[in-house]
């Protein structure tokens, strides 16, 4: 469909953003889509750095009307409007209500590299979102030998020496299988016959710009397949905020319209953590198309991106924010409803923050799908008050007493020796640590438990080394196997309990466990020296069954020596009690 200047919109463009993983060129594919298209500037635009490429449908149908006509795609949009974020962190910050902000997606993979983490996270948040994508498989130009000879793929692809050809289906083979791995049934493109079965592989290169105008009409196809009847332009104007940018001493607020029409001077509602605020609209810039800068307007339709100055309010907002232009109570409960129901708060668990709501979202969406709770959440830095709360943890959750940090950092003086802090950009790298972390700290807390039990020890009381012999005995003795500590019961090969050892002494130190080897003197309260023991008798610790069932559970932190005591005291007890046996 043509667009001319005054026609009012009906259909907006899709969004499209560019995923994947760091440096596998998402910026470089932008710029030469931007490049190929040579944009006038328009009078007045201030030139930033580009983060919208707005791409007319004139320029395609005039660009790639061959291969438009090839494949059989009509072009029934008004263009796209590419969004690229630095990093694949804010591409998470692309939601609004109720899913993601993109349409569609290309996700970009260096096909010398392959999938990589930051690709599967992409992935994972494409899927979970719903979002329909194509791949441009990037960096053709690196495979050895490859040689551009040809503005057409096909052409390229098929005219390359024989190395060059099997490198690149080496390559291309092993993307497309770790695909499948994933669940997504691919191909090269040129052999997609139906975008909703199967993925459309695009070899490309943003270098050399072979394979753009292939993958921008991949795009349209996946458009025309996927967004009929999506993209009709609604009465509210609705958007999100995706940043906040400093520039000249001026705060902007970078931000994408997705529906509706905005207006200079109206009054917008942005939905907060804990709050809706609301504003009125100072001044709109509007991304002007190719990326060639923002222009002053008093109004603008969707799809578009857009700078807002909006008074005073930089400090409360905070990227991934909702906001309308439809001042009235249910908006204000929709986009309340928005953000509390997009982040799952429990009752117990980790603290999550991140740089930005859409951010946050994705993160607990991951620690969710890894069975790890989430009791606290924010947008912003790891504060002091963070630290507090996990630290209430420690005691009675202390596999909860974690912060994880998505791409933001811990302010000064926010931390604590006994709270696992992980901060990391790769979500996956958190939910590892975090995994491993939880295990080994499970283990410390399982010794400790048994610690606190009475451990399996067997002694052996020496000749000529009675000091006492009542009120309290006190007498040498040596440990012949597993851990003797000061409260330890001990009894005598019949089972008889003796008394209970109320001091160990070593070097005439007191100290609190003995173990293996030691020589030490032991004083028991309640016994006489010569009648309940006597020299070279052999005693244990009096484990109950509790206590033995405890240990057993827990037999794996025992040491083989603590186990066979442990054999010889349930062989004992087995005596009067059946059942006891390791
Ligand atoms: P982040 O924004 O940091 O995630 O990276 P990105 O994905 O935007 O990658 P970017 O476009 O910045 O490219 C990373 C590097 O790869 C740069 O040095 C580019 O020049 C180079 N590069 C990108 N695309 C190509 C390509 O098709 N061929 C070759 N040879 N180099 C490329
Ligand atoms: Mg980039």
């Amino acid at each position: 469909m043509k667009i001319k200047e005054n026609e009012t919109k009906t259909i907006r463009q899709p969004i499209v953003t560019v995923a994947g993983h760091v440096d596998h060129g998402k910026t470089t594919l932008l710029d030469s889509i931007r490049g190929t298209c040579v944009a006038a500037k328009e009078a007045g635009a201030i030139t930033q750095k580009i983060s919208f490429t707005l791409v007319p449908a004139e320029h395609i149908q005039e660009k790639c009307r061959a291969l438009l006509d090839k494949y059989n795609i009509k072009l029934e949009i008004p263009g796209f409007l590419f969004i690229d974020t630095p990093g694949h962190a804010a591409f998470t910050n692309l939601r609004k209500r109720g899913g993601a902000l993109a349409d569609l997606a290309v996700l970009v993979i260096d096909i010398n590299e392959g999938i990589m983490e930051q690709t599967r996270e992409s992935i994972e948040v494409l899927r979970a979102n719903k979002v329909p994508f194509i791949v441009a498989l990037n960096k053709v130009d690196r495979i050895i030998g490859w040689r551009k000879l040809s503005e057409d793929m096909v052409v390229n692809l098929e005219s390359q020496a024989n190395h060059t050809k099997k490198e690149f289906d080496d390559k291309f083979f092993k993307i497309m299988n770790a695909l499948n791995a994933l669940g997504f049934n691919s191909d090269i493109f040129y052999r997609i016959s139906d975008f909703t079965k199967q993925i459309a592989l695009v070899p490309c290169s943003g270098k050399t710009c072979e394979g753009l105008s292939e993958l921008v009409v991949m795009l349209s196809g996946l458009a025309q397949k996927f967004l009929k009847g999506k993209l009709t332009i609604g009465r509210e104007a609705k958007g999100t905020i995706l940043e906040i940018k400093k520039e000249k001493g001026i705060n902007m607020i970078e931000a994408i319209l997705y529906d509706g029409t905005l207006e200079k001077g109206s009054e917008i509602l942005i939905g907060g953590f804990n709050e809706v605020i609301r504003t009125k609209i100072r001044a709109i810039f509007e991304a002007m198309p190719f990326g060639s800068g923002f222009k002053p307007v008093d109004k603008v339709h969707a799809a578009a991106g857009l700078r807002l100055q909006l008074p005073a309010l930089e400090q409360e907002i905070i990227p991934g924010m909702p906001f309308s232009d439809s001042i009235s109570i249910k908006t204000e409960k929709e986009l309340k409803k928005e953000i509390t129901e997009s982040i799952n708060i429990e009752s117990e668990g980790i603290i999550a923050k991140a740089e930005s709501l859409g951010s946050l979202e994705a993160l607990i969406g991951l620690l969710n799908n890894n069975g790890i709770k989430v009791s606290k959440a924010g947008v912003g830095n790891i504060t002091r008050q963070d630290i507090i709360s996990a630290l209430t943890n420690l005691e009675t959750m202390p596999l909860n007493a974690a912060i994880v940090a998505f791409n933001v950092d811990a302010e000064k003086g926010a931390g604590d020796e006994r709270i696992k802090i992980i901060k990391s950009d790769v979500i996956y790298h958190i939910i590892e640590e975090l995994v491993k972390w939880r295990k080994e700290r499970q283990v410390e807390l399982d010794r400790k438990n048994i610690e606190n039990l009475a451990l399996p020890c067997k002694i052996k009381i020496l000749r000529n080394c009675c000091f006492r012999q009542s009120k309290p005995a006190i007498f040498g003795v040596k440990v012949e196997a597993g851990t003797l500590k000061q409260g330890t019961i001990l009894m005598n090969e019949k089972g008889e309990e003796i008394d209970r050892v109320k001091t160990i002494q070593s070097e005439n130190k007191s100290i609190e466990k003995a173990t293996r080897g030691a020589e030490v003197a032991i004083s028991l309260p309640e016994i006489t020296f010569g009648r309940q023991v006597r020299e070279d008798e052999i005693l244990y610790s009096a484990i109950n069954e509790d206590e033995f069932l405890k240990l057993k559970e827990n037999k794996k932190y025992l040491s083989t020596d603590e186990i066979s005591v442990l054999q010889e005291i349930a062989n004992i007890k087995r005596k009067e009690k059946p059942g006891w046996g390791i």
